[in-house]
């Protein structure tokens, strides 16, 4: 198993370009099991879920190409119905993929989703939703089957904005017949994404982004080309590590309002920030004020997968913050990491209260899942002497080669 080995110190400086969403490629890339042609997607980037997805349309009978940085799925080859459980259980995303693979075959099986072990993670609401359009479900030894001979669009209000219920159901609805309307769904900028790409395709969904979402039920979606949005998530992460270890950097090929509510904070707190069309530059001098209060929420609130690194931006500022984790009940698990290296934080259930230290000093630690390696690799970046990251292939899970990306803004950390 890869390791980063961190010399901390170094600040950061120079421009870097953000990839392309991972979680809007997860969605997306389920959505191609809807088309009856041939889909191009651009710019598809190398993340670990990403080759996994891959490789579970591959087992369901598409027809999966790379083309350099772009990626073709042929899926008017497919052939099966199931996802068995070695595939399955790799990727929280194979869940996603009952919605389309019901629309498309009327019966499909999937096993209980793996992905990042952060909480109970329940799926209750996208079966509540695919039963709801008439989808007969059973679950035994951990395997869902579904069938849906029949799907009836239906008006299906999400007891929670679940992203993952969101988009199962958006899915399976574009072959059901009628209308289907989602009231409280995810407002994720991933969900309009999805929306574009299957209208893209022929499909007819409006709402993405507000609080109703309408899925027209159409006949066979077509061929398409697409390039997903850019990963806001990654963007937070780097501006992050430049308002940690100090530093000018420009983030490029990102839509800057998608994370305002991580920039609006920095902002209050003195890191001077600068828009430009699709370019965020953030500027770092020296310690800053610490957020009093972060609470994780729904978009467009402050996002749970930056919640990690934000901390370890807080270990290191002037003051206390309080940061509440909302969304996933087991999701602090880089805090007796960070406490390792130095930082002052308290934990009382979902809430950690972190008072800003001096500095964090570097130690072996280890990456229990994707975004808490993030913050690993933050703090390492800003620890006095050397920090050992292990469970990096969590952090390959939804990071292109971070090593490289850090380095060339400056960060002294490689794999080993
Ligand atoms: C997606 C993202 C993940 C992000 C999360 C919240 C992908 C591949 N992953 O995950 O990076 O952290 O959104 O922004 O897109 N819940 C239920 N019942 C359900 C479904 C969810 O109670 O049927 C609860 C979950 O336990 C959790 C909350 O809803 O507390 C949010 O989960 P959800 O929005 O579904 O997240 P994911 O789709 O799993």
């Amino acid at each position: 198993m890869d390791k980063f080995l961190v010399n901390g110190g170094n600040s950061l400086s120079g421009s870097i370009v953000v990839p392309k969403a991972k979680n809007s490629y997860l969605a997306i890339l389920s959505a191609c099991v809807l088309c009856f042609g041939v889909v191009t997607l651009k710019e598809c980037p190398h993340f670990s879920d990403i080759n996994k997805m891959l490789d579970i349309l591959s087992h369901l009978g598409c027809r999966v190409t790379r083309q350099g940085r772009d990626v073709e799925i042929d899926a008017s080859t497919i052939s099966h119905y199931d996802v068995p459980r070695e595939l399955g259980h790799q990727v929280r995303s194979s869940i996603f993929l009952l919605g389309p693979i019901i629309g498309r075959l009327k019966h499909a099986r999937v096993s209980y989703p793996g992905g990042c072990d952060i909480g109970l993670r329940p799926i209750d609401l996208h079966l509540k939703g695919l039963r709801a359009l008439n989808v007969n479900i059973c679950e035994e030894y951990g395997i869902i089957d579904c069938v849906g001979e029949n799907l009836i669009g239906h008006d299906i209000h999400l007891d929670y904005p679940s992203v993952g219920a969101t988009e199962n159901i958006m899915m399976a609805g574009v072959y059901a017949k009628g209308i289907t309307r989602i009231y409280n769904p995810a407002k994720e900028p991933e969900i309009v994404d999805l929306q574009n790409f299957i209208n893209s395709m022929g499909g007819k969904i409006t709402g993405g982004g507000t609080d109703t979402i309408i899925i027209e039920g159409v006949g066979k979606l077509h061929s398409t080309e697409y390039t997903p949005m850019s990963d806001r998530i990654i963007a937070g992460t780097y501006l992050l590590a430049a308002a940690t270890c100090g530093g000018d950097i420009t983030i490029k090929n990102v839509v800057p309002c998608h994370i305002c509510s991580l920039t609006s904070k920095l902002k209050e707190v003195g890191f001077e920030i600068f828009d430009k069309n699709d370019n965020i530059r953030l500027v770092s001098r020296g310690r800053h004020k610490s957020f009093s209060k972060i609470d994780t929420m729904p978009y467009p609130g402050f996002p749970t997968d930056l919640q990690p690194q934000t901390m370890v931006l807080q270990t290191v500022s002037r003051g206390v913050s309080v940061i509440t984790e909302n969304l996933f009940e087991t999701r602090l698990k880089h805090v007796p990491e960070l406490i390792k290296m130095g930082a002052n934080i308290k934990v009382h259930d979902r809430c950690a209260i972190v008072t800003g230290v001096e500095n964090l000093y570097g130690t072996e630690v280890t990456a229990s899942d994707l975004r808490a390696g993030a913050a690993l690799v933050i703090a390492g970046l800003k620890a006095q002497g050397q920090t050992i990251i292990s469970g990096v292939e969590n952090i390959d899970r939804g990071y292109e080669s971070l090593e490289i990306a850090l380095s060339s803004l400056g960060a002294d950390i490689k794999r080993i």
